[in-house]
């Protein structure tokens, strides 16, 4: 993880940086740092903590310069230090490296830079100096990048800053970088909603690609011997997508943007989804990959195949490995991932190169919605808190039309989408927000809480169980109301409560579980588009079809939200933790 954003123009780029960076800072967010060239040196800046605090702390709004790189941190390699912050320079000074990846051969490069100033506990320390003895050798900026760029082995995305030479110099293998071109100057950096206020005209960069910024022109190689188009491609976002707006947090807001976003699925033709039905009525077995919350979208996908007759198995990205043996070419994938670069799946995608790939992915301009030959676009926009909750609902939405879709039922689905779309207006009622209120107030100084469901609803409260972890701090944990008798029963008592996701076609028999619960005394809150005096407290979900899902998705989502502002957690930037994974 780890966010970058560099500007090379004939403006003052210390206001964009700053500014673009607080739209990095989902990507990782315990030091942060600029490195700016001015009057012919290298000012560097850079300290643990959150980017407001540094900014302050060092008045970088005082600062100017007309190219500068920016970085928030996600620690890797090297503790949370101010010696490890980026951007990390080389011994004289001269130059600064910014990066996002992992160097996996960094001890052996380290070692042998004999001689050299080593300041950190980084494996990007070792970019600065090479690049710097390729410079001293004679080297332009960038054949020592290129030089150094085959000397490392894993995924790294960086960029350069060189007091002598006058472009910016990054590179792109496996960590997202893309290219902002202005009237006033280009900006390269981890993802478009960082300078999006500025232009939208962009350049989406391929692994391999070693881009030379200078304020007016660019240039790219690639390093890889891949021959790519590079095509000036307009980003279709505004502000509005990534400011919180009215709202005290992105996790509140891209909550409530969900009721609009199923409204607009309403004319949709889904193109995408056919072709990909096409594809998926050829195959042998339908693979679903997600990592988190995307794979419970791949879990609850699964079931919705297997249910319509197609054997379909959800895979943790990681684990793909373990099923090579088995795979076939008839075999076709589904990827679902919000960001499109998680690591997991896509170190694993070697795997399945001869396989036919269908992704539902979020970000468009990602790694792996490149590599999918069928791409069906969730259209969640921007989703920037840290827990994923409108791309779970969307995500999910398409993965089940897909598997509809597959089976000549599409029609059906998309009438209950629409179903969804009507009932979802009584979902953020005062009373059913009271209620959340009310179970937040309760729950909010437990120390653990179950949360219960049987088949589908078991998936959902594996994902209700996640965003409980993520953003309160309470351990969730999800278990399969028709297991409970074999073992987590014992755990039940006066002081456990079990949030309890009902519905039909279980309805019965998780019912029958709860009254095991009860005769032990355990608190049951109830989630369910009926009220049953098995319920301590209740919260009521309007009826959506086979999409009655995601209003309870929705409603677990804003508990907890609730109980994390109950909890004063700023739930947007959990400890630990960032919202894209680049790393393994
Ligand atoms: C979800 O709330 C998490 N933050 C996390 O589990 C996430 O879903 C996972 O890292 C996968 O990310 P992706 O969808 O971008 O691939």
């Amino acid at each position: 993880m780890c966010g970058i954003i560099a500007y090379n123009g004939s403006d003052d780029a210390i206001p964009y940086l700053l500014d673009g960076i607080k739209n990095l800072e989902y990507r990782g967010y315990d030091s942060f740092g600029c490195a700016l060239e001015s009057d012919g040196g290298l000012t560097i800046k850079k300290d643990i903590g959150r980017i407001d605090d540094v900014i302050n702390e060092y008045k970088l709004r005082d600062l100017s310069s007309k190219k500068a790189v920016f970085h928030t941190r996600w620690a890797t390699h090297g503790g949370v230090e101010q010696k490890n912050a980026h951007p990390i320079s080389d011994c004289t000074g001269r130059l600064a490296v910014a990066h996002n990846g992992i160097i996996e051969n960094w001890t052996d490069l380290r070692d042998e830079l004999s001689g050299h100033i080593i300041k950190s506990d980084t494996d990007t320390e070792v970019l600065a100096h090479i690049i710097e003895n390729r410079l001293n050798a004679g080297d332009d900026l960038t054949s020592a990048v290129k030089f150094t760029f085959e000397r490392i082995n894993g995924s790294s995305s960086f960029v350069v800053i060189d007091t002598k030479t006058d472009n910016l110099v990054g590179v792109k293998k496996g960590s997202p970088l893309v290219l902002g071109l202005a009237d006033k100057g280009n900006f390269i950096s981890s993802d478009v909603p960082s300078f999006i206020k500025y232009t939208n005209k962009v350049v989406y960069l391929y692994d391999g690609d070693m881009v030379s910024v200078g304020k007016k022109d660019y240039e790219i190689v690639n390093l890889m011997g891949k021959d790519h188009t590079h095509d000036i491609a307009t980003a279709n976002l505004s502000s509005k997508d990534i400011d919180k707006g009215d709202y005290e947090h992105f996790m509140l807001k891209e909550i409530m943007e969900q009721p609009n976003l199923i409204k607009n699925l309403k004319d949709k033709e889904f193109k995408e989804v056919d072709e990909a039905a096409a594809v998926i009525r050829g195959a042998s077995s339908v693979y679903i990959i997600g990592a988190g919350t995307s794979f419970h979208v791949a879990r609850l996908g699964a079931r919705v195949f297997r249910e319509n007759g197609i054997n379909a198995i959800p895979v943790q990205g990681h684990d793909l490995p373990s099923y090579k043996k088995v795979i076939s070419d008839k075999d076709v994938f589904i990827i679902i991932s919000q960001s499109g670069e998680t690591a997991d799946i896509i170190n694993s995608m070697h795997i399945i190169k001869n396989n036919k790939k269908i992704g539902i992915i979020n970000n468009e301009g990602s790694t792996l919605a490149k590599e999918v030959g069928i791409f069906i676009p969730v259209g969640a926009g921007p989703e920037k808190a840290v827990a994923a909750t409108k791309t779970f609902t969307l995500s999910s939405f398409y993965i089940v039309l897909v598997a509809m879709a597959a089976v000549g039922k599409k029609d059906l689905a998309v009438n209950d989408i629409n179903l969804l779309n009507v009932n979802l207006y009584n979902l953020f009622v005062p009373s059913v927000i009271d209620a959340v209120n009310a179970v937040a107030g309760k729950i909010k100084d437990l120390e653990s809480i179950f949360l219960l469901g049987r088949d589908l609803d078991y998936v959902l409260a594996l994902e209700g169980a996640l965003k409980f972890k993520e953003t309160t701090y309470i351990h969730a944990e999800a278990v399969d109301a028709s297991t409970f008798k074999h073992g987590p029963l014992a755990l039940i008592s006066d002081k456990a409560y079990a949030i309890s996701l009902v519905s039909e076609p279980l309805r019965t028999s998780m019912l029958s579980n709860l009254h095991e619960v009860k005769a032990r005394r355990g608190n049951v809150i109830g989630i369910s588009d009926t009220n049953s005096e098995l319920f301590d407290m209740f919260i009521r979900t309007p009826e959506g079809g086979m999409f009655s899902f995601i209003s309870q998705a929705i409603i677990l989502q804003l508990l907890s939200y609730k109980t994390a502002v109950l909890k004063g957690i700023d739930m947007d930037h959990p400890r630990n933790l960032a919202k894209t994974v680049t790393v393994l």
